[in-house]
């Protein structure tokens, strides 16, 4: 049998609790997606131009740095889950996605939003992991 990991990053908890639901329905492992940093509320300000997070989503390049990580090597198919911020994934994910190698691995995403769609996410996701098969994402409710 085929083993399931749900790797997953959540700042308010929306998320958190969608792929804590989705790991206990498909017997999956879970892993949380942590920044090194926490993300304090000032820096979720999306209103404001020079928080962290809207400074962090303009840099395409930025990656924020990961508390800690986990060995993938055990699972085949990944289900990533995040919050959609600025319309696409938070960056933290693009660092979680380059740290691995996704060769023979199936990356199914997810995302929690205010109401946005998974927009052009996916091919961001491919970008960042070009050796997985990644499957179309959706958004959880
Ligand atoms: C910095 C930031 C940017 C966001 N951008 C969007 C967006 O573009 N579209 C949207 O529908 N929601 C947006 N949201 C709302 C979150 O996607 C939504 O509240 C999500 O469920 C939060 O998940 P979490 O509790 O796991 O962090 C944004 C939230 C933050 C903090």
């Amino acid at each position: 049998m085929s083993k399931i990991l749900v790797a997953y990053f959540s700042a308010s908890g929306v998320t958190k609790a969608a792929a804590e639901k989705i790991a206990k329905e498909m017997d999956a492992d879970l892993f949380e997606i942590r920044p090194l940093v926490p993300y304090s509320e000032e820096d979720l300000d999306w209103r404001n131009k020079k928080s962290r997070s809207t400074i962090e989503m303009r840099d395409r390049k930025s990656r924020p740095e990961l508390a800690e990580n986990i060995d993938i090597t055990p699972y085949d198919q990944i289900c990533i889950g995040f919050p959609i911020w600025w319309g696409v994934a938070p960056h933290i994910i693009y660092t979680f996605l380059e740290s691995h190698n996704f060769r023979g691995k199936e990356i199914f995403p997810f995302a929690t939003s205010g109401g946005s769609g998974f927009g052009l996410t996916g091919i961001d996701i491919k970008t960042c992991a070009p050796q997985a098969v990644v499957h179309p994402g959706k958004i959880v409710r």
